[in-house]
């Protein structure tokens, strides 16, 4: 299938080289606001470089994976839709529910998809941890934390301002990883309780190109909460970019019969550990490819090809969003967010695959 890449900024690269592990997908061009940005991953990955316009209106481009800020993720993929391609976006699938849900109901008046990051629940550590709780090694899950514990990406990142805007945040940005990770394992939300501030008004960016720029927070950037889970699991959250070194796991799920440790759901490996009942933390053999980013376009590209449902989908990453705003609704009204929407937890990946393989 050809596609076609909008947005060549600090992640594209990832895609770009994704891309050149699989067959199921090519990327015949690439776009940007920001035309040298194009012009250097064009000329890098041997594609063509054209403008938003020129990308949509090749006909023999049948998926665009939109790689744009999240504040533009909605407003893209609705231009992508409208000229009658399926769209992949980079996550947060939208900043705010009603717009996200005009582009799901857009896709499916169309009769095209939607997909959405983060693809990293494809890996070899989340879909082992799932496996290890379907297989029944820590029993019914019971409770669990979700800890994503830093001071924010304006160190290193080249352009941090959208962090720190509306769509950024340590939950509108990292949420994604954690929420989509626990959905796959535990199945959707019920309902969400929480308290969120803002530790600092304004950020002061300290990367290179940037050093100095002082960037004004618009978003809460410690939120801590606690989701029940259809299943009846309760699981505490913290998502902070207020804190400087902190000792917390990433994600444990706590079961009948034993506690599952789960790896660092923003990467595609492992470790993952199960301790049953007073036993030790024991290593689990990951039973699958670790893969990166990319692979849930691939995922995508292949289910098309195939009719069934791709895995990193527009439900899952609508349902993760409705999940993540809850955090500040449910702080601002002082009650409990009963989550509206529902999903399905995607197929497993089937066992036996080889790197960058999905079905
Ligand atoms: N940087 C990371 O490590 C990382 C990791 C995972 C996911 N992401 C996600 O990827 C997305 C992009 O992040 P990034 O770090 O690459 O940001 P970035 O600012 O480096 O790049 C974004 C690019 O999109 C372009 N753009 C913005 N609006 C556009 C529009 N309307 N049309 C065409 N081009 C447009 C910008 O010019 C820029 O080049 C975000 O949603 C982010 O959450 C980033």
């Amino acid at each position: 299938m050809n596609i076609g890449i909008i947005g060549c900024g600090t992640i594209s690269s990832a895609y770009f080289e994704g891309a050149r592990k699989t067959e199921v997908l090519e990327i015949k061009a690439c776009t940007d606001l920001r035309m040298e940005a194009a012009h250097a991953q064009a000329e890098k990955y041997n594609c063509q470089a054209c403008t938003v316009d020129e990308l949509l209106a090749d006909d023999e481009i049948e998926l665009v994976v939109n790689l744009t800020i999240p504040r533009a993720h909605v407003d893209v993929g609705l231009q992508v839709l409208e000229s009658g391609k399926h769209v992949y976006s980079e996550k947060p699938l939208g900043v705010d529910i009603e717009t996200a849900k005009q582009l799901i109901d857009t896709a499916s008046e169309k009769g095209l998809r939607v997909g959405s990051a983060p693809d990293t629940f494809l890996g070899a550590g989340i879909q082992t941890s799932r496996q290890a709780l379907d297989a029944g090694k820590i029993g019914r899950p019971i409770a669990g934390t979700a800890f994503m514990c830093g001071h924010g990406p304006e160190g290193w990142h080249p352009n941090p301002a959208f962090f720190y805007d509306i769509g950024g945040g340590p939950m509108l940005d990292m949420g994604p990883y954690y929420v989509t990770a626990l959905v796959n394992i535990l199945g959707p939300v019920k309902r969400v309780a929480a308290i969120t501030t803002k530790g600092f008004e304004e950020r002061i960016a300290t990367s290179q190109a940037l050093n100095g720029l002082r960037i004004p927070v618009e978003i809460t950037t410690h939120l801590t909460g606690t989701l029940e889970f259809q299943n009846g699991a309760i699981i505490t959250m913290i998502m902070s970019f207020d804190i400087w070194r902190h000792s917390l796991p990433c994600i444990e799920i706590y079961g009948e019969t034993g506690s599952l440790q789960v790896p660092d759901p923003n990467g595609f490996g492992g470790p993952v550990r199960v301790a049953q009942e007073r036993g030790e933390w024991e290593d689990q053999a990951l039973a699958f490819p670790d893969n990166a980013r990319m692979i849930g376009a691939i995922d995508m590209a292949s289910a098309i090809g195939s009719g069934r449902t791709h895995r990193a989908n527009g439900s899952l990453a609508y349902h993760v969003l409705e999940v993540m705003l809850a955090f500040d609704k449910s702080s601002e009204t002082g009650e409990h967010v009963k989550i509206e929407s529902t999903t399905e937890r995607p197929n497993p990946m089937p066992l036996g695959l080889e790197e960058w393989e999905v079905d």
